[in-house]
């Protein structure tokens, strides 16, 4: 079993393991940094059936004495509710401060398991056994952890760097076409933050057979951002680009338009309005839109810029009368740019109408 490994210097520092058929070897990394004891391992109803036995039985092999939680799939889980009941749970099973929590599946069961590692007893270790593209390139690193509120998505949570990250690339084989499409976007979202070589394999390469690479690209870009601002007031904003306009179309659909694809087209607009201001290099949208609808994503959606505007201001993250968008210079190198409420107001006209 060949694996690559990112070292990341956030948190306690921590290695992300990438690798195919290295779930089987998930206790032995877990007791490379923590010494056998009760981990609870917390995944969802569909990860259950596929990678919870092969995952509790590495973990019994390497001396732990795992446990497992269980909740049902999809976001609609990610709440305080669900929450309550994964630290009922770890009382239940007397877990003490010197226990891990290990959070197995897609980015919803990384952020509410970390979340949970990150307030049970004021805080245990957890560790991330990412099992979605989104999750293996983007959540499981960074340590940002979360539910949603009824006000909003993400509203409440903790920043909590994990104490390991091991990646099977073999487990991405069983996701549904369209959940493997939302982390390609976001793959193809580094290609064009930093790295063409990513892009390229996108656009013209196999996916699948370089899938171990673009995750090992996508994690080195995520960690040295992460490593150069750990509580994402700086350089860490890049990982935004497309998300201003992803998330205004997430929200005016409700939440049916998934994250990746939002973000395709979030990518796209920013890109286009970027070319008509003269900042993006002439013909970089439509390359991006190309790249993205070869592999499953949408480039539009039927919204307005009245729409698309109202809804980003809605954000509850936005900061005062300004907002920082991530601007593409080419593929392969951006920048942030703060723009205020009517600059913003034209660029979202200028990505809708051109
Ligand atoms: N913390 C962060 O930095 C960060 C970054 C990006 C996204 N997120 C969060 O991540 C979440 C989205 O993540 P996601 O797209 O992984 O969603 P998810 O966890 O809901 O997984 C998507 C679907 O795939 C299923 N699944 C997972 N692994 C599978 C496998 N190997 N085979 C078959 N099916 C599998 C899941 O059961 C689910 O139905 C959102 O809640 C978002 O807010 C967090
Ligand atoms: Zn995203």
């Amino acid at each position: 079993m060949e694996s690559k490994t990112v070292d990341i210097k956030a948190g306690g520092g921590y290695t992300v393991h990438i690798g195919s058929g290295i779930l089987d070897a998930c206790g032995e990394a877990v007791a490379s940094v923590i010494k056998p004891c009760r981990a609870a391992v917390v995944t969802d109803s569909n990860v259950e059936g596929l990678y919870l036995e092969r995952t509790m039985e590495s973990l019994r092999g390497a001396g732990f004495d795992p446990i497992s939680f269980v909740f049902p799939a999809g976001e609609g889980s990610k709440n305080m509710r669900v929450l309550s009941e994964i630290l009922e749970s770890f009382a239940d099973n007397e877990l003490t401060r010197s226990d891990v929590a290990i959070a197995l599946g897609g980015g919803v069961t990384g952020d509410i398991t970390g979340f949970a590692a990150g307030v049970y007893m004021r805080g245990i270790k957890y560790v991330q056994i990412p099992t979605t593209l989104l999750a293996a390139v983007d959540s499981s690193v960074g340590g940002k952890t979360a539910v949603d509120l009824a006000a909003g998505k993400n509203l409440a949570g903790v920043f909590l760097q994990p104490s390991a990250v091991i990646c099977d690339t073999g487990t991405l084989s069983t996701l549904a076409p369209e959940v493997f499409a939302d982390g390609a976007a976001e793959s193809i979202k580094y290609g064009v933050l930093t790295d063409e070589d990513i892009f390229k394999i996108f656009e013209c390469g196999d996916v699948r057979s370089s899938i171990t690479d673009v995750i090992y690209r996508c994690v080195t870009i995520k960690g040295r951002l992460v490593e150069e601002d750990e509580h994402d007031n700086g350089a860490r904003r890049l990982l935004n680009l497309g998300h201003t306009i992803g998330h205004a179309i997430e929200n005016l659909s409700e939440y049916t338009f998934p994250h990746g694809h939002a973000v395709a087209v979030g990518m796209v607009m920013i890109a286009r309005a970027g070319e008509l201001m003269g900042i993006t290099e002439a013909g970089t949208s439509e390359r991006l839109a190309r790249v993205l609808s070869k592999n499953g994503l949408p480039t539009s959606t039927g919204y307005s810029a009245e729409e698309l505007y109202t809804a980003a201001l809605s954000d509850k993250k936005r900061s005062g009368d300004s907002i920082t968008l991530v601007m593409p210079e080419k593929i392969g190198s951006c920048r942030l740019m703060t723009v205020s409420l009517p600059e913003f107001s034209d660029i979202v006209e200028l990505a809708v109408n051109g």
